[in-house]
């Protein structure tokens, strides 16, 4: 039997569900039951009915996964597979903010750890960070941690006063502008589609900037059939099995998520047999950011 179908036989018997980012690897994203984008995810994190999920992202994933789903055994393949980002905010920094400033929500993107999660009003994704911040009723907004969708959602929401924060993806940070020209340079005819995540001066030159769901979303109701795309370098698996006559040029071969990376097949295998490297967080920790998880699956319903 091959790697794949021990997994797939290990899953069976052990009532788990595998729910993988489209950023890691096609053969990981093979076994998976579920890809998607971290909406997506927690969406599904929320509604399954297996005992063990084995999560094939980054650790602040698998941690709303256990947020949404006490109960439940989260495993990740990669202990070790965390996202600088999710650590870029200041406990302190928040604090002061809401003594300093009236009529505040702290809004989080999803991409933060549980206790940045525990000091805040409601959580966002890159799918839904626009329709819940305009949907807020205060009228200034802290965005943690990631400063380029805070500067994505300010732009798109001009009626409230969105207070940037300095933390950002070391993967997308890595695009400039030049990057972008360089790229339409060879690919004339292609449109230009990126994360939010990148730097406003690349968002700026792009014809669409969308989460990973709504990059495949666009490219695939798109008549074009060429698009460079700025984002992780992983989605290029999923643009091609839905769009196999399309073209798909990565922007930029740093588009690479060396923690996404981390994730393998053999890891995955391990995992489940052993159920090891479960994602264990306090009580009172889970309790206080289930709420902002709430939050936001509640306001990107209205
Ligand atoms: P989305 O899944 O919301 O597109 O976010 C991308 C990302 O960086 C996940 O780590
Ligand atoms: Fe974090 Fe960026 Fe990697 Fe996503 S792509 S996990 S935001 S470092």
């Amino acid at each position: 039997m091959s790697l794949k179908e021990d997994i797939q036989k290990l899953k069976q018997e052990k009532n788990a569900i595998i729910l993988a980012h489209y950023y890691v690897e096609g053969d990981v994203q093979d076994v998976a039951d579920f890809v998607g984008d971290s909406f997506a995810l927690a969406k599904k994190a929320k509604e399954t009915d297996a005992q063990i999920i084995v999560f094939a992202g980054v650790r602040f994933m698998g941690e709303s996964a256990k947020i949404l789903n006490p109960d439940k055994k989260v495993l990740m393949p990669d202990m070790n597979a965390d996202c600088p980002m999710a650590h870029m905010a200041v406990v302190s920094n928040i604090r002061k903010m809401r003594k300093e400033v009236d009529d505040l929500a702290v809004v989080c993107y999803v991409n933060s750890t549980a206790e940045l999660k525990t000091l805040s009003d409601v959580c966002v994704t890159s799918s839904n960070a626009v329709k819940i911040v305009k949907n807020l009723p205060h009228k200034n907004i802290y965005f943690i941690p990631d400063q380029h969708l805070a500067s994505f959602v300010k732009e798109q929401v001009p009626e409230k006063n969105v207070i940037l924060n300095d933390g950002y993806c070391i993967t997308h940070h890595r695009m400039s502008k030049e990057d972008v020209l360089k790229a339409k340079e060879k690919y004339p005819k292609a449109l230009v589609l990126v994360h939010p995540e990148c730097k406003k001066e690349v968002v700026e030159l792009a014809d669409y900037a969308g989460s990973t769901a709504g990059i495949l979303q666009y490219a695939t109701k798109s008549e074009h059939t060429e698009f460079i795309i700025g984002t992780e370098m992983g989605v290029l698996y999923e643009l091609k099995r839905q769009n196999p006559n399309k073209k798909f040029h990565i922007m930029s071969d740093k588009l690479v998520c060396v923690n996404m990376k981390k994730v393998t097949l053999d890891k995955l295998y391990d995992v489940l047999l052993h159920e090891k490297n479960e994602i264990v967080l306090d009580e009172e920790v889970m309790v206080k950011a289930k709420k902002s998880m709430d939050a936001m699956l509640e306001m990107a319903k209205a």
